[in-house]
């Protein structure tokens, strides 16, 4: 871990490791949980066009019961193909996943996930894409049925049951992902930049849904994100990656009390969290970016600067 950025006397705000005692005496609950999810000395190598890729290197990391992480860290540094494994959708080239213990092959009903484009089908009503994963598991009849439809009322959506995807708003659509996603009661949902597509204001909202829900739901939740705001917002801790090769940079506990909600922008460990994670992800540029080249493309641009 590197030095200790938040001391300094010129800085009013307070260490962001520093934690009141009820956030220290909840962490110590959940470090007391079962652990879900490990990830032990993962490893991904691509051979690429021009070369081999070291995407990640020897992450380890333990996730517990009902834990919030968010995974934050430079384009590229290897966050959709760490959550492409944990789903079972892609393999390591070394080290391995364990789900309750168990090593993780491929992808199964104890993970859910959900994407940042709308992955709803788009020939299926809101109702029938839900009970699409409960049906993958041999479940039908009215009781499957019932199941999709609350659901829909946990993520407010009951009214939509039978409005097909290309009816409703971009956060509607991840409402039902989310909703088809938690149906067949997974252990973990993993999602990946859920949220990018959003507008502001529809993202806030969504964020708002997805702290309502996972306090209702006994699920774990490992969530990929660019925006430093909203990893804070959202979680316990936050995984920070750094690119090539991706590695663990840092591990930060939220130092921010729960229930959250917006007003807690402004507060002081809030900010302290916000500042270390602006040093980490956009280090104070010691090397100044490489300037574009400028390829005019119009001959119109002459009186613009
Ligand atoms: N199938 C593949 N073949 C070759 N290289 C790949 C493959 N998938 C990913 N990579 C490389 O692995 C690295 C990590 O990619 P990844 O998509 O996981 O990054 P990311 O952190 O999700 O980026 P972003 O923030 O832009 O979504 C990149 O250098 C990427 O080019
Ligand atoms: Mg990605």
């Amino acid at each position: 871990m590197s030095s200790v950025a938040n001391s300094s006397s010129a800085s009013s705000l307070p260490d962001y490791r520093a934690q009141s005692p009820a956030v220290a005496a909840r962490f110590a609950r959940l470090r007391e949980r079962p652990v879900v999810l490990e990830l032990e000395h993962l490893g991904r190598r691509f051979v690429g066009d021009s070369g081999p890729v070291e995407a990640l290197r020897d992450i380890s990391f333990r996730v517990h019961r009902r834990e919030f992480v968010c995974v934050i860290g430079p384009s590229g540094c290897g966050k959709s193909t760490l959550i492409r494994m944990l789903a079972g959708l892609d393999e390591p080239s070394s080290g391995r996943v364990l789900l309750d213990g168990r090593p993780v092959s491929g992808p199964g009903p104890d993970r859910g996930m959900v994407f940042q484009g709308y992955t709803l089908f788009p020939w299926l009503t809101v109702l029938k894409n839900v009970l699409f994963g409960l049906q993958m598991q041999g479940r039908s009849g009215a009781s499957a049925e019932a199941e999709a439809r609350q659901w829909l009322e946990l993520v407010g959506l009951a009214k939509f049951a039978d409005h097909y995807p290309n009816q409703l708003s971009g956060g509607m659509r991840q409402r039902v992902a989310i909703a088809r996603a938690l149906a067949p009661n997974p252990r973990v949902l993993l999602m990946d930049e859920p949220f990018g597509a959003l507008d502001a204001q529809t993202r806030a909202q969504m964020q708002t849904h997805l702290l309502e829900i996972w306090r209702n739901v006994d699920v774990t939740i490992l969530f990929i994100t660019h925006d430093l705001d909203e990893a804070i917002l959202l979680a316990d801790r936050i995984l920070v990656l750094k690119a090539h090769p991706g590695e663990i940079h840092e591990v930060i506990e939220v130092p921010v009390p729960r229930p959250r909600s917006f007003a807690q922008q402004q507060s002081p460990e809030f900010q302290a969290t916000r500042r270390r994670l602006d040093e980490l992800i956009h280090p104070a540029a010691a090397a100044p970016a490489e300037p574009l080249p400028i390829i005019r493309l119009t001959q119109a641009g002459d009186d613009v600067e």
